[in-house]
């Protein structure tokens, strides 16, 4: 049974969204941008940054909400650029700025909403905003589940267990790939006996595996187990790098 379209208002404009999609899916199918930082369209939504969020008025009630987590209903009137919105994502992106001065994501929000980024140094940290999208693409894309929000208030931070050496990392790579900041970091050391990729952030070291047609060191062994553990991989995938393979197939 299909269920029928929802009929909302955005900014003045009537427009009809499918039950199920959320004001912000809604919003940017019609073109209408809102900024957004935590969110991303691979990841279940969190609503941490709450720079998405937008007014909404229904059954004679307004209320501000983050439009990432909330789905629309019939008859939804929603504003997303009020003077009351402006103003309080304007306190929410000073704060960002005062966090992770460094971060380009950050600036680049300040410019794009006409923020002054004040005395902040784009020199500065590009420190972790929280936006959790490492934890949660640790999560429900790679299924290692090696990070976490660790201790509480102000000394809030992402760990892995224990806070180093962590088995559960696999050194992937994709919260690194994932964070908007550059807050992690992770480098290879491919000159020494057995090469290891380093996941500096997390004080985890893995060994690298060496391809076994060319020699060279091409990804941590820990990864390679995980994805062959849980998904259909190709023949090869624990002990060739995917140039080998795909040449070995040619030949
Ligand atoms: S480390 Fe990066 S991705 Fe993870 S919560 Fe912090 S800013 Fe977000
Ligand atoms: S994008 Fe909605 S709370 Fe961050």
């Amino acid at each position: 049974m299909t269920m029928a379209v929802h009929d909302i208002s955005i900014n003045g404009r009537k427009v009809q969204a499918q039950p199920g999609t959320t004001i912000l899916e809604a919003a940017r199918e019609n073109g209408i941008a809102i900024p957004t930082l935590c969110s991303h369209e691979a990841l279940a939504p969190y609503g941490a940054c709450r720079l998405c969020i937008v007014e909404v008025t229904q059954n004679s009630s307004c209320r501000i909400t983050t439009s990432c987590t909330t789905e629309i209903q019939q008859g939804m009137v929603i504003r997303t650029d009020t003077a009351r919105l402006r103003s309080i994502r304007t306190t929410l992106v000073q704060l960002l700025l005062e966090q992770a001065p460094g971060a380009p994501v950050v600036r680049d929000l300040a410019r794009d909403m006409g923020i002054p980024a004040g005395t902040t140094d784009p020199s500065g940290p590009a420190s972790c905003i929280m936006c959790g999208l490492c934890v949660r693409t640790c999560a429900e894309i790679v299924g290692a589940h090696a990070l976490s929000f660790a201790r509480k208030g102000a000394k809030r931070e992402v760990a892995v267990p224990f806070f180093r050496d962590s088995r559960e990392c696999i050194g992937c790579g994709a919260c690194a790939f994932v964070c908007p900041t550059g807050f992690i970091k992770m480098h290879d050391v491919l000159d020494c006996g057995q090469p290891e990729r380093i996941m500096e952030t997390w004080k985890t070291r893995l060994a690298l595996q060496a391809c076994v047609a060319d020699g060279l060191p091409f990804a941590p062994r820990a990864m390679l187990e995980h994805f062959v553990s849980r998904y259909p991989t190709p023949e090869g995938f624990l002990e060739s790098c995917a140039q080998c393979r795909r040449q070995n197939k040619k030949t």
